[in-house]
């Protein structure tokens, strides 16, 4: 660290937590150098926006395809960065052939499911054992009134596919840290939902190392006290807190937009499209001012917050630049489409002097 003291964001947040961002494919397959700076330089960790996720991994049945996971494992140990594993059991982006047996028609049986979901597990966590610092275990399996998503896994398996999925993955490598992630973290409903799952799963004697809290933000929403108390909430059941997919959508969203399901899509209208060529003055302070006040509750929370996770590096490569609406120009990061940091990102490290 210069004698100036911190001037990044690694060197500034991580004293207190990992710092870090998405990746996507061709970031880690080395084709954007400015990426590679920006890591090196920022962040001290990284998760795969996509390539470890089922549908990536677990392409047809008996078959493991690791190759660009693989890429992407020796990206971060080329920059430095831990691994985040992201995800293992998730109701979007799973293979089709996981809840078919085989015949299209016809769905595959409790037994059959169960016994897919551990061999994914094994076999993937295996693969990484002792690479990857922590797993999102379990991804989006509630629902913002509390309730359990109503996904293959639960229909079939109910709540006991969760306690499947972190038993086997601990099993797998018994030194990875082990999450459960999901958005809309803030609601009351979801926050008792998400507690009452960790308190189960700890009851039954089974490893949860952490909560994580997605955090695809707008300029007005989550409600921030009631964010804040979700952080203490989830930090009270003994669990380390984790920011996990943040970003910040400035644009106007459709009536009925919410939460972050990519099943939403809204077909494209100028008025929805409004900064093409910039973000106005006043539009970028606002947006600043929504940094600052979630970095001020990142601070305050530090001894509870074990990680703070981008998603995404450049404004340029954020999914919100396609969804829900496809073709619009968002501003949801840190750093520009030139990869160039925003001047926020110097307050936020002053404000962890
Ligand atoms: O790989 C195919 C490519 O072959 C094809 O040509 C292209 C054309 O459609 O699609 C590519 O797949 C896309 C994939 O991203 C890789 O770029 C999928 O269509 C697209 O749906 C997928 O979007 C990802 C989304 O998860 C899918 O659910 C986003 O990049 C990713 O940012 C987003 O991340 C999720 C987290 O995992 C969980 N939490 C919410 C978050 C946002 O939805």
């Amino acid at each position: 660290m210069s004698p100036a003291g911190a001037q990044t964001l690694k060197e500034a947040i991580g004293k207190y937590c990992l710092i870090g961002a998405a990746v996507n494919q061709w970031q880690s397959d080395g084709q954007v150098p400015e990426a590679d700076a920006v890591l090196e330089k920022h962040f001290n960790c990284a998760v795969a926006e996509n390539c470890m996720k089922p549908e990536t991994l677990a392409p047809a049945e008996g078959i493991f395809d690791f190759r660009v996971a693989d890429k992407f494992v020796n990206y971060c140990r080329q920059h430095n960065l831990k691994v985040l594993g992201h995800c293992l059991v998730w109701h979007s982006q799973a293979p089709d052939w996981w809840f078919t047996n085989g015949y299209a028609a016809a769905p595959a049986s409790k037994e059959v499911l169960k016994e897919r979901i551990i061999k994914h597990i094994k076999t993937v966590v295996g693969h990484y054992k002792g690479q990857v610092h922590g797993w999102d275990v379990v991804n989006e399996a509630i629902m913002d009134d509390g309730s359990f998503r109503k996904s293959p896994y639960y229909n079939l398996l109910g709540e006991e596919f969760i306690e499947i999925a972190f038993r086997t993955a601990h099993e797998a490598d018994p030194d990875a840290e082990l999450y459960y992630n999901d958005y809309s973290m803030s609601g009351q409903a979801k926050r008792e939902a998400v507690c009452r799952l960790v308190r189960n799963l700890k009851a039954k004697g089974l490893r949860i190392d952490g909560v994580g809290m997605q955090s695809h933000n707008g300029l007005d929403y989550p409600n921030l006290e009631e964010y804040e108390k979700s952080i203490d909430a989830f930090a009270a059941c003994g669990v380390k807190v984790m920011i996990t997919e943040l970003d910040i959508n400035v644009l106007p969203n459709p009536e009925g937009f919410g939460g972050a399901d990519i099943a939403q899509n809204f077909e494209l209208q100028q008025k929805y499209n409004p900064y093409v060529n910039g973000l106005p003055k006043d539009k970028a302070r606002e947006l600043d001012e929504r940094w600052m006040a979630l970095f001020n509750i990142y601070y305050k929370h530090r001894a509870q917050i074990s990680r703070i996770n981008l998603w995404g590096i450049s404004d340029g490569g954020s999914w919100l630049n396609g969804w829900p609406i496809k073709g619009r120009t968002n501003y949801p990061l840190l750093f520009d489409r030139q990869y160039q940091p925003k001047p926020v990102v110097n307050e936020i490290i002053k404000l962890y002097k």
